[in-house]
């Protein structure tokens, strides 16, 4: 037996590997974990982990290895299915060799009876985060169909006794559940087109306050299947299999062809905190596309809370005035822009797919918009949607073909749309005509791109055809942000965001509900990624009413926007609106590049978070419920040096109500030095009584 080690900053993978023997030639990993010291003896950590054989197993207890098959006896999830003709090929693939670098590895295997060959890719990134995919050619000389291909087939250390799988609906994205991992396991999948509101591309294991995770990147269907007792396995482990989701028959190999799966990912951290903040750093030195020449996240102004389809040239250069007086950067055009010949865009039941700038909202065209928006010291953005066809357009009317349908079936429509065959050329060169006009039209620095129906029936080449259409678009505009919106977080995943610049992680804009929604998906993604909205009071899916300074400082935690109407604002909730913008501005470079801290409270109505980043520190501490008892709980800080001293301000505007309880409101005008031990082991006292009260803190390092 040989071992494969490959190192990051602090993990090591070490696989054993096995060309040919009894066996029959295996790669397998046995050690995923902390670094383990130079010179560790890989062949005892391997025989530690080995177990006897069990009455009924087979007599050559079965290895799943990194490509896990029905072969030998083993009973779990397959990470492989295969038809040639229909029928099932039992493959039998064996090891061949291992190519390595010191954080990566290849494993090279095949199957010359059937016909197969298989490589398998792992890579330690950024963060310590590991990416994973696996490639199959077909050797044969008939067409090979493809019916399941996991990009990783992870061992999972039986410690892991608890899991955490997520499930939302449209506006109420990322609801926890974390439980104990039954026998049984678990499997996920979705078959709608795109991950979906349910989030089961994303998973948590727990083993005490230790925790993995992992996720598949990819915009499409997904099936992950967690097996914690697969029979056969021999070995007490279990294994996490995942991989894009296709339908029986979708996808099939022409002899010498081959097929490479999208990446999963997984990372391990001794707290949920740290196995964040891993995948932060993942995502700002290996996903995101060129981050670091990113400038500051711009403040938006999105026109859909505010005007809905109620658009014309006046109102939107006015809501663009009001915009500029808040301090807002970028202004966001939303739905309702375009339109044919015969119909244009007034509600959500026409014209997706006619692309061209409606002459009843613009008679003077879109440049008139644009040119203020400038002359106001805002960019430009605009919302479009070009997945989908409206069966009410010119574009429906004159190519009815090209939408997803079976023939002679009615056409199921979902918020009145079709999708579009994105697997067509003349499909994606169509929006990618369109898209392109616009762009070069008019100086649009930012695209809105929104998916709002589930896929039924789904189809081939959906996903890899809006991925091309994408690169092909940001390879022609690469200075253009793009946003992956998906009627809120139903397409959120590392795929797209490898792709684009942040993601709208819910519709639903109550700070409320943002207050658990904007924490559950930075459990992956970091703050500078996750749209933030102010939006109206009341919320129109909640129909809650919030003060503004509440609903402030909570967007404050994400990339800042408003989309309400600052015209139906008082004077004072302008002001307050302003001056939180102002804040964020001066913040938003820790905000945007820092650690993330989840702040613990006793209070389960008191949410915290904090961003430490070199020298400086802003902490949030919300309230959403009446607390208790006279005085809460301090608010414990975390993530500072505990030798280090610290200026402690609660930067102004205060919660309207609050203040008034602030026993000592001069001394917190001038601020306190505290030491980082004082701060994380004490905490602040503040005013957290009243329900739906926010706190910001800022902390400056003193000493170094
Ligand atoms: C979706 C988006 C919203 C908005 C509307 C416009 O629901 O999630 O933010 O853009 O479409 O129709």
């Amino acid at each position: 037996m040989e071992f494969v080690r490959c190192d990051g900053a602090g993990v090591t993978l070490v696989f054993a590997v096995e060309a040919g023997g009894p066996e029959q030639g295996v790669a397998d990993c046995v050690y995923f974990g902390p670094r383990l010291p130079a010179g560790e003896d890989l062949g005892a950590l391997a025989a530690a982990m080995l177990r006897g054989r069990h009455e009924s197993q087979p007599d050559i207890p079965p290895r799943p290895g990194l490509v896990p098959e029905r072969k030998g006896g083993w009973s779990g999830t397959p990470a492989l299915e295969v038809r040639r003709a229909g029928l099932a090929v039992d493959t039998h693939l064996r090891f061949r060799r291992a190519e390595q670098g010191t954080d990566r590895a290849e494993f090279f295997h095949a199957d010359d009876a059937a016909g197969i060959a298989v490589c398998v890719q792992w890579r330690i990134g950024a963060g310590d985060v590991v990416r994973t995919s696996v490639t199959l050619r077909n050797l044969g000389d008939a067409p090979l169909s493809v019916e399941r291909l996991a990009a990783l087939a992870l061992p999972v250390p039986r410690r892991f006794t608890e899991v955490t799988s997520f499930s939302g609906r449209w506006a109420g994205e990322m609801h926890e559940h974390r439980r104990p991992l039954a026998p049984d396991g678990l499997a996920r999948e979705s078959a709608i087109g795109k991950p979906g509101f349910a989030g089961g591309n994303w998973l948590l294991l727990h083993a005490g306050e230790e925790v993995l995770g992992a996720h598949l990147a990819w915009s499409g269907d997904h099936w992950l299947a967690l097996d914690p007792d697969a029979q056969g396995a021999a070995d007490g482990r279990a294994v996490l299999l995942t991989g894009a989701r296709h339908e029986a028959g979708e996808i099939v190999l022409a002899p010498g062809e081959s097929i490479t799966t999208p990446e999963a990912l997984f990372a391990l951290a001794p707290d949920a905190d740290a196995l964040a903040r891993a995948f932060h750093a993942h995502v700002r030195a290996d996903v995101l596309p060129q981050r670091a020449a990113w400038g500051p996240r711009k403040v938006h102004l999105n026109s859909w809370e505010a005007l809905g389809f109620d658009l014309s040239e006046t109102g939107l250069i006015a809501l663009a005035e009001q915009a500029g007086m808040l301090g807002i950067e970028r202004f966001v055009l939303d739905d309702g822009w375009f339109g044919g010949q015969e119909q244009r865009r007034r509600n959500d039941r026409t014209s997706l797919g006619d692309w061209f700038v409606s002459p009843d909202v613009f008679p003077r065209g879109l440049a008139p918009l644009v040119a203020r928006v400038h002359s106001l010291g805002m960019d430009f953005g605009l919302w479009v949607e070009p997945e989908m066809v409206s069966p009410d357009s010119d574009l429906y009317r004159a190519h009815p073909d090209w939408c997803l349908h079976s023939e002679g079936r009615a056409r199921p429509t979902m918020r009145g749309q079709l999708a579009l065959d994105m697997a067509r050329e003349d499909v994606r060169d169509y929006l990618f005509a369109r898209l392109d006009a616009l762009l070069r039209e008019h100086a649009i620095a930012y695209l809105k791109w929104d998916h709002n129906r589930d896929l039924f029936p789904s189809a081939p080449g959906q996903t890899e055809g809006f991925y091309a259409l994408l690169d092909r678009l940001r390879t022609a505009h690469p200075q253009v942000e793009i946003e992956s919106c998906s009627s809120g977080g139903g397409r959120i995943d590392m795929g797209v965001l490898s792709r684009t610049h942040r993601v709208w992680p819910s519709d639903n804009n109550d700070a409320i509900e943002r207050l658990r929604i904007i924490p559950a998906w930075s459990r992956f993604l970091p703050l500078e990624v996750l749209g933030s909205h102010v939006g109206p009071s009341p919320n129109p899916i909640t129909g809650r009413r919030l003060a503004m300074d509440f609903r402030a400082k909570v967007a404050m935690f994400g990339h800042m926007g408003v989309e309400a109407d600052p015209a139906r604002m008082t004077d004072k909730e302008r002001d307050t609106l302003a001056a939180h913008i102002a804040l964020y501005k001066i913040w938003r470079g820790v905000l945007h590049s820092g650690k993330l801290h989840r702040l613990a409270h006793p209070d389960p109505n008191v949410t915290g978070m904090m961003v430490t980043h070199e020298d400086k520190a802003l902490a949030l501490a919300a309230q959403t419920a009446f607390s208790p008892v006279f005085d809460a709980a301090p608010v414990r800080l975390a993530g500072l040096d505990p030798q280090a001293r610290y200026r402690v301000t609660l930067p102004e505007p205060w919660p309207p109500r609050a203040q008034h309880y602030l026993a000592n409101p001069d001394t917190w005008r001038g601020g306190l030095t505290l030491s980082g031990a004082a701060l994380m082991g004490h905490g602040l006292a503040l005013p957290l009584t009243h329900p739906e009260t926010a706190w910001a803190i800022a902390l400056e390092r003193l000493d170094p």
